[in-house]
């Protein structure tokens, strides 16, 4: 018999979170593995899920999704991977140090940012969060030249909006118009490069100059291998991070302590946002354990799919090559198996080591807001230190609450998002 555990549809009663509630309802009667529909199938358990996230590559394949890269780039990819082998070292420098050295910078988007909402009165939350995260990603991108390419992605942002979430490439006329838009993107990154390249700058401290060092180490000349992947994760920089940071102000607006608690950790940290670093981060133990736990409670990214190569089980469960699995970070999240009263928004989870804490989760697989294996989220580490930096700033200076009734839509198409979210902001005394 299938041990006992909990997973239940979101508070927010909407068609949307049908979708949600479907699959919940689905696990709840039948278990672990199910038939979702014809060659369709949900792997419920994080054991199921961390196994196809690990074989990704190798007996399973993230479906083509949104954009097709240039024929060059897609003969360069390993067998499902993101990035073309000439930069795929550059994976590993997205991580930690890269994000370390932008702190300040990415410090001083977020107090701007908190600076500029208008208070007293509801205000519209994605579009602001939207442009903040497009600097942030330019500046993490493009460093000392980011200005130039801050919120270029505006018009894909746009055509990706308006064309329907597939895991199938179809040549509509919609997708023809994201291919162009992508195209336009990576010829200005591409110009950006050349420019580079033309002044000898190619070990600049961003995420360019990392690709352009690890091209050439390998061999390859810099070209559509870096600015097609970089215009995807250019977009990538500010989509998902959006969506959570609305999670995240919605959050502080809904509970207004743990706002207190925060802000009263932030007032330490330096005064010029440009002076805050790593170190003052590794601080905030309050605003992490927020973090931590609006990414298990609303994981934007809620539903991936892996498609089988080859036949194959996972597990137990037998699948066809063509077979499609849905993974669910949201499923695995609401799990009592990895998180005690998964039902309950409890930060201070993350901040005890016994077994009922994030850790534990984290260690068995319970917990994968960015996916595992190799397409694990390149932006993790990026999207942490923002996400911190939004939520100890905001608090710091400003209260938020809710409007009523319920300040937003839930909508599940493509990610898990607080829709047309509105929120009163005012200043802290
Ligand atoms: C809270 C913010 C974010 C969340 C929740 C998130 C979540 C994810 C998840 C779950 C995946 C893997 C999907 C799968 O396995 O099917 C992914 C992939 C990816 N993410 Fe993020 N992400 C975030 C922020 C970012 C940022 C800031 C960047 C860019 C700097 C980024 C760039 C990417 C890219 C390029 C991929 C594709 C990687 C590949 O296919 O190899 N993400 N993200």
């Amino acid at each position: 018999m299938r041990p006992h555990r909990r997973v239940s549809a979101p508070e927010s009663p909407s068609r949307q979170a049908d979708r949600i509630a479907f699959l919940t309802e689905g696990t709840a009667r039948h278990g672990d593995f199910w038939r979702f529909a014809s060659h369709v199938y949900v792997a419920a358990s994080a054991e199921l899920a961390k196994e196809a996230y690990r074989r990704t590559g190798k007996d399973f394949k993230v479906p083509d999704g949104m954009f097709r890269l240039p024929d060059q780039v897609r003969r360069a990819l390993p067998a499902g991977a993101f990035l073309p082998n000439s930069i795929a070292p550059a994976r590993s420098h997205f991580g930690h140090s890269a994000v370390s050295r932008s702190v300040g910078v990415l410090a001083t988007e977020a107090a701007r940012t908190a600076d500029l909402w208008p208070t007293d009165q509801a205000v519209p939350v994605l579009p602001a969060l939207r442009r903040m995260f497009s600097r942030m990603g330019a500046h993490y991108c493009f460093g000392v030249d980011a200005a130039p390419l801050m919120h270029v992605e505006a018009a894909l942002a746009r055509a990706r909006e308006s064309a329907p979430p597939r895991t199938l490439y179809l040549p509509t006329p919609t997708r023809r118009r994201l291919q162009r838009r992508l195209g336009a993107l990576a010829g200005r990154i591409g110009a950006l490069m050349e420019e580079r390249l033309r002044q000898g700058r190619t070990a600049e401290p961003d995420l360019l100059g990392v690709m352009i060092e690890s091209s050439l180490r390998h061999g390859t000349p810099p070209g559509v291998n870096i600015t097609f992947p970089l215009a995807v994760i250019l977009l990538a920089s500010q989509e998902q991070p959006t969506r959570a940071g609305g999670w995240h102000l919605l959050g502080l607006a809904r509970h207004p302590d743990l706002a207190d608690r925060i802000a009263d950790e932030a007032a330490l940290l330096p005064d010029d946002p440009r002076k805050i670093t790593a170190a003052d981060l590794a601080r905030l133990t309050h605003a992490d354990a927020f973090v931590r736990e609006t990414l298990r409670h609303y994981p934007p990214i809620w539903l991936s799919t892996r498609l089988a190569t080859t036949s194959t089980r996972v597990g137990e469960h037998r699948l066809d090559s063509g077979d499609r699995l849905m993974l669910s970070p949201y499923l695995i999240h609401h799990d009592e198996r990895y998180h005690a009263d998964p039902e309950r928004f409890d930060p201070d989870r993350w901040l005890c080591p016994d077994a009922a804490s994030g850790g534990d989760a984290a260690a068995t697989g319970g917990y994968v807001p960015f996916g595992a294996g190799p397409r694990l989220c390149p932006g993790a580490a990026l999207a942490g230190v923002e996400l911190t930096l939004l939520v100890a700033l905001t608090a710091r200076a400003l209260r938020l609450s809710c409007p009523s009734p319920e300040p937003f839509r839930l909508t599940t198409a493509g990610a898990l998002t607080p829709s047309d979210l509105r929120l009163v902001f005012s200043h802290r005394a």
